[in-house]
């Protein structure tokens, strides 16, 4: 038995005890009393209403949903206000209303376990796809994140995230898009539409201004209306104009002093009052933050359920005035009208178990979306690479599959191809390998060869006990396929609030040595060795950065033999600790777990295996990068440096002296600090390519494919040059958002600091030649035929193999009454060219691509005057340009 499958279906039928609701309401009893009879009529009417035949009113689409609402009991309606369990809402059978199950996320549909789950689709991370800037492949890649939803048996994915990158030290930057904002507002528009098309909810998130992690739940993002509007506000509105999502999560931190999910400003005026938004907003998990003010303000559904905040602590506040039952019932109508919109036509159908669909399409858009992210950042000829060289590949992610990045944003992939397996798959020379250097932040798990259950199958056992103290038998044993255990989601919701448990496990080193157990728990707990304590983590004070609070990894060192085999028994909590988080979150139990990592000793010299391997070869491929321990949901990264403590640079810097044809390949989510810059010819950007990876790559390093990535974020020479430098993380809990509208390229462009690879850059195998543009109206008006204005510009592919462009048209404003950045982007499009080939490329504008918010006039204006068009290849690289002018000044709220 797959020991993953095991679990999964372990606890989900644990799950389906809470939620027979649904398959409730496929048969309501049937009898002949009045009441019955009453009854039974409300409920198929209702139930119509849930198919979305228009019977109440066709004069609203939501109508349906709110008639529904009006005639649920105030218990009713308030019961629909908060989950059943952590991926669900709550089912009304007697009114015909189903659950729905919601699930992570950005790049994938992970289903119902945050670790091992069914294994899914993994597709690129938010920046990759972001990289592509590729809007029909991003309509494309949401059909089938659609598809895999259903698959999941899900009908709300939790994405996509849309926050920007401020810093590069954002720990969830690699989820989300962009530093620019109307870069992340098409690609999440034509991703939400593909979703949407497909009959699954997108949830855009998170509603607003969270771009960090550190203090995630509790920071105050101080910050002024101009920037809020024309930056971290602005992919949502573009989205909510151009795609109605059918959701919006709200963020766990504070804007300008109030959390995100009672912040009037931007629920009630702003999204639901100027963007007249009609879907239903829910909670980020536990950042619900109070009954009344939180329902009040527009937070219509508090996630994850059993509901801490609403149920009876909710209907109290109606009693006592302090809340209003109108509030009540719009939110319970914007959570029924969100379950109308993904049960459509089907709202008794019961949730179908979670399947997977690894389907030969899927794997070739993924592949696809991979290879037109690679960004090559540097070529000096070294690319690509032929396929009679003697290649050596080097590096600590050589042969792994670091294909995602940490937190929501992962899951457990169908499959995941290595830089290594990709490249050798399409060489029939042996490539040559080593490894140079590791670059674990946490020791690694346990390696499957070396562990087993007590009774010799693979992986772990975990038993669950009622209550805090280990009482009597277990009341559920789970087999776990490794020792990362974070029980987030995947305890027995019986156990819960309070539970204990025990992990056991042998250990069968493969080495003689002195070898390091690595331990972490989020509640109390202990691990013992052949029955002695080994690791006493029972009163953790110090935090570490996994499993969003649990203890630092606490590291000793044993002296084991090879092949003799050691038991190791881990008893751990639920509780809070250490103690003074108690009082602070007010919980005594949240959720458990622990990681127990393992590492032999070695003596081996890794940098000069390296430099003999290079030195053996024509080529060299040092693959580097981050991973999804050092970029991950919970954190920020510490430093813009590879890690660790310099192992990758000196390796970098090794290995080129031993052979000058090296190439770097680098991945992760955001830029890094790159000292040996000039040193090495070639340098690719890799991102996290999903499960495809190391296919994608071959393709481009072997120039199967030509590059066309082209930076999404700026990567700067050193991180002290970051416009967010001197206000990150902030102090005090509190984050002041100082470098107002000059984020990303806007702060490179107005200091004159010179970045190391500009927004919008990208090489390529071929180059391209810019001719002269066209524009088809001199002058933008507000009002038909003047609201849109085409600039074409012909480009031609002067160089020796077919390639892709991305025609940037930024937008400059000279003369302006307030401070504007210096060029903004407003428009882009792709080409694909033969060689010798011209196409022209269309770019539209209108009046967004000129309007800025004046604070003063609570308002957008498109101010009088001339506008220049800069077309370009990169932030940097503008090739020509064309202007044209506003006649006179215009106004507009949405
Ligand atoms: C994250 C969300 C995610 C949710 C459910 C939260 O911690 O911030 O993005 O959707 O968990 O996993």
């Amino acid at each position: 038995m797959d020991p993953t499958e095991g679990t999964a279906t372990l606890v989900n039928s644990n799950l389906s005890v809470q939620n027979t609701p649904i398959k409730e309401g496929a048969s309501v009893a049937i009898s002949n009393t009045p009441a019955a009879k009453k009854r039974n009529s409300d409920v198929t009417l209702l139930k119509e209403a849930m198919t979305g035949k228009k019977i109440f009113s066709k004069e609203r689409p939501d109508d349906n949903a709110r008639h529904l609402a009006s005639k649920l009991t105030l218990e009713e309606q308030v019961s629909l206000l908060a989950g059943a369990d952590f991926w669900r809402t709550v089912a009304i059978p007697s009114k015909g209303i189903p659950a729905i199950k919601t699930s992570d996320g950005p790049n994938g549909a992970r289903g119902a376990f945050f670790k091992n789950g069914t294994p899914a689709a993994l597709f690129p991370a938010g920046v990759s796809l972001a990289a592509t800037w590729d809007l029909e492949l991003m309509y494309e890649v949401g059909q089938h994140l659609a598809a895999e939803t259903r698959a999941r048996g899900a009908d709300v994915l939790l994405a996509p995230t849309v926050c920007l990158h401020r810093s590069p030290l954002g720990g969830r930057n690699f989820e989300s898009f962009s530093e620019d904002p109307y870069l992340t507002g098409k690609v999440a528009t034509a991703y939400i539409q593909g979703l949407q098309k497909c009959g699954v909810a997108a949830t855009i998130k998170h509603y607003a201004v969270n771009e960090q992690e550190t203090w995630r739940m509790t920071v105050n993002a101080a910050i002024a209306e101009r920037p809020l509007r024309e930056l971290y506000l602005r992919p949502f509105e573009m989205a909510i104009r151009d795609s109605k999502p059918w959701a919006v999560m709200s963020s766990y931190n504070q804007i300008n002093g109030v959390h995100g999910d009672m912040h009037e400003h931007t629920l009630k005026d702003i999204l639901r009052g100027e963007w007249k938004f009609d879907g239903c907003v829910m909670s980020d998990w536990t950042g619900t933050n109070s009954v009344a003010q939180s329902i009040a303000a527009g937070c219509d559904l508090e996630m994850p359920g059993p509901t801490k905040w609403r149920g009876e602590r909710a209907i109290r506040a109606v009693q006592s005035g302090e809340l209003s039952r109108e509030a009540v019932e719009k939110a319970a109508g914007n959570v029924l009208y969100l379950i109308e919109r993904v049960r459509r036509g089907q709202p008794d159908v019961p949730e179908p178990p979670e399947k997977t669909e690894d389907i030969p399409e899927r794997r070739q858009l993924i592949r696809k979306a991979g290879v037109e992210s690679l960004t090559l950042l540097k070529n000096n000829g070294v690319l690509p690479i032929s396929a009679d060289k003697k290649i050596a590949m080097i590096g600590p992610n050589v042969k792994r599959a670091v294909v995602h990045g940490g937190g929501s944003a992962s899951l457990k992939p169908y499959y995941a191809i290595t830089p290594y397996d990709g490249l050798q798959a399409q060489l029939d020379s042996e490539l040559l390998y080593a490894r140079g250097c590791d670059t674990n932040k946490w020791l690694p798990l346990i390696s499957d060869a070396d562990l087993t259950t007590p009774d010799g199958a693979p992986g772990v056992i975990v038993e669950f006990y009622h209550g805090d103290m280990f009482k009597g038998t277990p009341a559920y044993i789970h087999h776990k396929a490794q020792t990362d255990l974070f029980l987030w989601d995947s305890a027995p919701m019986e156990v819960l609030p309070a539970y204990s448990f025990k992990v056991k496990a042998k250990l069968t080193p493969a080495t003689t040595g002195h070898h390091t157990i690595g331990f972490m728990t989020v509640g109390p707990g202990r691990l013992y060795i052949n029955g002695e304590l080994f690791i006493d983590n029972w009163d953790w004070t110090e935090e570490g950065e996994a499993m969003f609070d649990g203890s630092v990894d606490v590291l000793k060192t044993i002296h084991l033999k090879a092949g003799v085999t050691v038991d190791i028994l881990v008893e751990s909590t639920n509780e809070v600790r250490p103690i003074s988080k108690k009082s602070f979150s007010g919980r005594t139990h949240q959720y458990g777990g622990c990681r127990i990592g393992y590492e032999e000793e070695s003596k081996d010299d890794l940098i000069q295996e390296a430099v003999d391997v290079a030195k053996a070869a024509d080529v060299a491929v040092v693959v580097v990068g981050l991973d999804d321990e050092w970029e991950s949901e919970g954190y920020d990264r510490a430093t813009m440096d590879l890690p660790k403590d310099g192992s990758q640079d000196r390796l970098i810097s090794a290995v080129v002296k031993a052979n000058p044809k090296t190439i770097v390949v680098n991945q992760s989510g955001t830029p890094v600090t790159m000292p040996w810059v000039n040193e090495v010819p070639a340098i690719i950007q890799a991102w996290y390519q999903g499960q495809e990876a190391g296919n994608a790559l071959a393709d481009v390093l072997l120039g199967h494919a030509n590059p066309s990535g082209k930076l999404p974020t700026t990567f700067p020479k050193r991180l002290a040059d970051n416009p967010a430098y001197h206000n990150w993380p902030g102090e005090n809990e509190q984050v002041v958002y100082g470098e107002g509208l000059y984020i990303g390229y806007r702060h490179y462009d107005r200091t004159g600091v010179e970045p190391l690879f500009p927004f919008g850059h990208g090489l390529s195998y071929t180059s391209f030649a810019y001719g002269e543009p066209t524009i088809s109206n001199k002058k933008l008006g507000d009002a038909p035929p003047l609201n849109s204005i085409t600039v074409s510009v012909p480009v031609t592919n002067v160089g020796p193999v077919a390639g892709s462009e991305v025609v940037q048209a930024y937008v400059r404003d000279p003369v302006s009454r307030l401070p504007r950045p210096e060029k903004e982007l407003k428009a882009f499009a792709r080409v694909e060219l033969a060689p010798g080939e011209t196409k022209w490329v269309h770019l539209g504008l209108d009046k967004y691509s000129v309007g800025y918010y004046d604070t003063s006039l609570g308002a957008w204006i498109a101010e009088e005057g001339v506008f220049e068009v800069l077309l370009a290849s990169s932030a940097s690289d503008i090739r020509r340009q064309i202007s044209f002018e506003v006649a006179e000044s215009f106004t507009w709220i949405f």
